[in-house]
C-alpha cells in the first residue's frame, strides 16, 4: 500500500515529521507502519479463498407482540461454531451464533430485548446507531452479570477483570434488570429506517467481547423506505465485514494483556489495533455468492475492531461507478452516491445498490479490499448466474426527504483531540476515560457544532444522535460522509467539523473511538444531555 494515499490530506501537508512532534516517539513509531494496527497472524493454515457459501443471520422472531411493541429474547452463550472449513472454534454468541440473529423493527414501534446473559464473562449490549433512553443504551459500566454470577450486592466484585476498575461501584442504571442474568433494554424505535447492530460493550473488554463473537445486525425499516422500489427480500443483505485471527487449535487469537481478561488491553505491539489474518463476511472466510443478473442491496459492516477496508469490485462492470450508495450510517440519503471505490472504517454502514445485470453471465466479481495485502486484499466473491431473470427494482434519483441541519443555528462549538497518552493508553481532550466525568453538557433540543482532530487514524463515534458532517480540514466533507452518520473515520492528523442535536432523551452517553483496542485503552467519554 502506498503510504502517502493512506495518510491521506492532512497528514501530506503536516507531514510525518511534524506529526510525530505532535504525538510523540512512540505514534511516531505507529504511523511509519502506516497502518491503524498490525497483523496478527493465525496459527493454522488459512482456506483458500471463496469456497464457502456466504451465510445470510436468521431474523430473530418476537417472542410476542402487542399494539406498541414487539418482544425479543437473547441468549448470551457459548457455543462451537465451525467458522474455517473443519476447524472448530469456541465463540462467545447472541443465541449460538456469530453473527448474532438479525433483529428487524419497524420505525414507530417499540422493540423490547431481553438479554440473558450465560457467558462466563460479564457482558453490556449496546445498539449502535440506536436512539435509545440512557437506560437502556447499553453503558460501559451497566454490567449484565452471568446467571448465578452473585448477590446483587456485590455485582462486579470478584468477575475478572471487574475488580481493579475505579469507579465501578455505584454506577450504572438499574432499570431493565429484570432477573438475575437477565437485563431488558427497551428501543422506542423513534428513528428511520437503518442499518444498526448491536455489540458487546463491555467497559475495557469491547475488543475481546467483539472479536470472540458478540455482533449482530438491528435493521430498521420505515414507510418511506418500504415505498421505494428499491431491491428486496433475498436481494437486500446484510454484509458484516470482520477480520479475526486463529490460533493452531481453532481457537480466536487477540493479543490481551491479560489471557484471563483480568485487565483490560492489548500488549505493547498491538496498542495501535489488532487486524486478523482472515476476512470473515457474515462469519465466514473470504465467501461466495450466486448472484442473479439483477440489482442487490448491500448493507455493509465494518465490524472489526481496527481494520478499515477499501472496497472495489474486479473487475469493474464497464463505465465504472459499480457501488451506487443509498444509505450512510443513519439511514437513506437525500439522492444516491454512485462510487468506484468505498472506504468504510470499523462501525460504519453503507448502504450499496450493485446491479449485477450489468456483468454477462458467467462473471466472478471478486470484492476487493484496496487497503488489505496479501489474503486480506480480497474479501468475498459473487457469481453471476447465467439465467435470466426479472428485476422491477430501481434506485430512484431522489431517495429521502433529509433534513439538513443549519450550522449558523448552533449553540455552542465543542473541541475533542484523539491522541495517545504519553504513557497507558489512548486519550479525548488528554483524558483517560473514566465513567461518571462528562466531557460535555448538552441541552436537549439543541444543536451542537462537534470538531474532532486526531494524532493518528480514529473512527469516532457519538452515541444517542446521529450527525451531519459539516466539514473534513476546512473544507467540504469527504466523498464517504454523506447522509446522517454516527461514526466518522479520522485519519492522521485530520480535523472533521460535525453537526449534531440531542433530541428525545436526558441522560448520560458515551463518544469514543471505534477502534476497539483504543477504546478498551481508555478512549472514551460520557456527555450528559440535559
Ligand atoms: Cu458501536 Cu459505543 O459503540
Ligand atoms: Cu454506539
Ligand atoms: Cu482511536
Amino acid at each position: 500500500m502506498n503510504r502517502r494515499r493512506f495518510l491521506g490530506v492532512g497528514a501530506s501537508v503536516l507531514g510525518a515529521g511534524a506529526l510525530a512532534a505532535v504525538a510523540g516517539p512512540a505514534a511516531a513509531r505507529l504511523f511509519a507502519e502506516g497502518h491503524p494496527g498490525r497483523l496478527l497472524s493465525s496459527g493454522l493454515d488459512l482456506p483458500e479463498p471463496f469456497q464457502v457459501p456466504l451465510p445470510v443471520p436468521a431474523v430473530l422472531q418476537p417472542v410476542r407482540t402487542d399494539a406498541t411493541a414487539d418482544y425479543y429474547e437473547i441468549t448470551q452463550r457459548v457455543a462451537e461454531l465451525e467458522i474455517l472449513p473443519g476447524v472448530r472454534t469456541e465463540a462467545w454468541t447472541y443465541g449460538g451464533t456469530f453473527p448474532g440473529p438479525t433483529v428487524v423493527t419497524r420505525s414507530g414501534r417499540a422493540a423490547v430485548v431481553k438479554h440473558r446473559n450465560e457467558l462466563p464473562v460479564p457482558s453490556v449490549v449496546h445498539l449502535h446507531g440506536g436512539h435509545t433512553p440512557a437506560d437502556s443504551d447499553g453503558y460501559p459500566v451497566d454490567l449484565l452479570l452471568p446467571v448465578g454470577s452473585s448477590s446483587a450486592g456485590q455485582r462486579a466484585a470478584g468477575m475478572p477483570g471487574m475488580s481493579d476498575m475505579p469507579g465501578m461501584a455505584g454506577m450504572g442504571h438499574e432499570a431493565g434488570r429484570t432477573a438475575e442474568g437477565e437485563r431488558t433494554h427497551t428501543y422506542p424505535g423513534k428513528q428511520r429506517a437503518a442499518t444498526l447492530w448491536y455489540h458487546d460493550h463491555r467497559m475495557g473488554f469491547t475488543g475481546p467481547g467483539v472479536w470472540r463473537g458478540l455482533a449482530g445486525f438491528h435493521l430498521v425499516h420505515d414507510d418511506e423506505e418500504s415505498a421505494l422500489p428499491l431491491p428486496r427480500g433475498d436481494r437486500d443483505l446484510p454484509l458484516m465485514l470482520a477480520d479475526r485471527s486463529f490460533t493452531e487449535d481453532g481457537s480466536f487469537r487477540y493479543p490481551a494483556i491479560d489471557e484471563d481478561l483480568a485487565s483490560p488491553g492489548v500488549t505493547d505491539d498491538y496498542m495501535n489495533g489488532v487486524l486478523g489474518d482472515v476476512i470473515l463476511v457474515n462469519g465466514a472466510p473470504w465467501p461466495r455468492l450466486d448472484v442473479d443478473r439483477a440489482r442487490y442491496r448491500l448493507r455493509l459492516l465494518n465490524a472489526s475492531n481496527a481494520r478499515p477496508y477499501r472496497l472495489r469490485l474486479d473487475p469493474q462492470p464497464s463505465g465504472g461507478d459499480a457501488l451506487v450508495q443509498i444509505g450512510s450510517d443513519g439511514g437513506l440519503l437525500a439522492a444516491p452516491i454512485a462510487h468506484d471505490v468505498l472506504e468504510i472504517a470499523p462501525a460504519e454502514r453503507f448502504d450499496i445498490v450493485v446491479d449485477f445485470s450489468r456483468y454477462a453471465p458467467g462473471t466472478s466479481v471478486r470484492l476487493l479490499n484496496l487497503f488489505g495485502s496479501g489474503r486480506t486484499a480480497e474479501v468475498m466473491r459473487f457469481d453471476v448466474s447465467g439465467k435470466k431473470v426479472g428485476d422491477d427494482s430501481t434506485v430512484p434519483d431522489e431517495l429521502s426527504a433529509v433534513e439538513e441541519l443549519d450550522a449558523s443555528a448552533v449553540d455552542v462549538t465543542r473541541k475533542f483531540v484523539f491522541r495517545r497518552s504519553g504513557s497507558y493508553g489512548w486519550t479525548i481532550n488528554g483524558d483517560l476515560y473514566r465513567p461518571g466525568r462528562d466531557l460535555a453538557r448538552p441541552a436537549l433540543g439543541s444543536t451542537e457544532r462537534w470538531r474532532f482532530t486526531s494524532d493518528l487514524h480514529h473512527p469516532v463515534h457519538v452515541h444517542l444522535n446521529q450527525f451531519q458532517v459539516l466539514s473534513r480540514n476546512g473544507r467540504d466533507p469527504g466523498p464517504y460522509d454523506g447522509g446522517w452518520k454516527d461514526t466518522v473515520d479520522l485519519r492522521p492528523a485530520e480535523a472533521v467539523e460535525v453537526l449534531v442535536r440531542f433530541t428525545d432523551y436526558q441522560g448520560t452517553y458515551m463518544m469514543h473511538c471505534h477502534n476497539l483496542e483504543h477504546e478498551d485503552m481508555a478512549m472514551m467519554a460520557d456527555f450528559t444531555v440535559q
